[in-house]
């Protein structure tokens, strides 16, 4: 069972953790440092008390610890982009598909989004798999991206 909550400072080494090994490998990015950590759940807090918010960032939370994030980004005329990640060891159980159903409901209800999107290297299904578990329609394959999308609450 998964839950999703606000980052708080002292997750920072959990936040670390996640941002490591081969979780980083798709994300087009080196391992977080613990400073990087640091900085990255101060500008979530910053994000998260902005008004109106146009990025949340969440942390994904299994019987009170920090396996991964998911965000959700607003972009113009009611679209929005959500990417999620969770740390390697705790891939292949279902929480990442738990955690992205469950932000697609945040994202149509609180966050009163009308079309969402998500997209996955290509040399990533895992990622994909997720996205169509969770309600997504696959669109099509551009620069090594595959695209999906998702009109209204499944
Ligand atoms: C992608 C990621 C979030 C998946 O997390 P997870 O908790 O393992 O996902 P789930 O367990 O909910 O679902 C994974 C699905 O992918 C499937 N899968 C795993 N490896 C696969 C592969 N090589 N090919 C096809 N499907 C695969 C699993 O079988 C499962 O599907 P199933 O339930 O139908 O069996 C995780 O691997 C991750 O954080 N990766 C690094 C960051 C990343 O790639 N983020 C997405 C960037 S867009």
């Amino acid at each position: 069972m998964i839950t999703l909550r606000p980052l708080i400072y002292s997750d920072a080494p959990a936040i670390r953790r996640i941002y490591s090994g081969a979780a980083v490998r798709f994300l087009g990015r080196p391992a977080m440092t613990d400073k990087e950590a640091e900085e990255y759940v101060v500008r979530v807090q910053e994000w998260a008390a902005a008004e109106p918010v146009e990025q949340y960032i969440l942390g994904v939370d299994v019987a009170g610890e920090l396996i991964g994030v998911v965000k959700l980004g607003r972009r113009p005329n009611g679209h929005g982009r959500l990417g999620y990640v969770l740390r390697e060891d705790c891939w292949g159980r279902g929480y990442a598909t738990s955690a992205v159903q469950e932000l697609v409901v945040f994202a149509f209800t609180s966050f009163g989004l009308e079309s969402l999107g998500g997209k996955h290297h290509a040399e990533n299904p895992a990622s994909g798999r997720v996205l169509t578990k969770a309600g997504f329609t696959r669109l099509g394959i551009r620069d090594g991206m595959i695209a999906y999308h998702l009109a209204d609450r499944p």
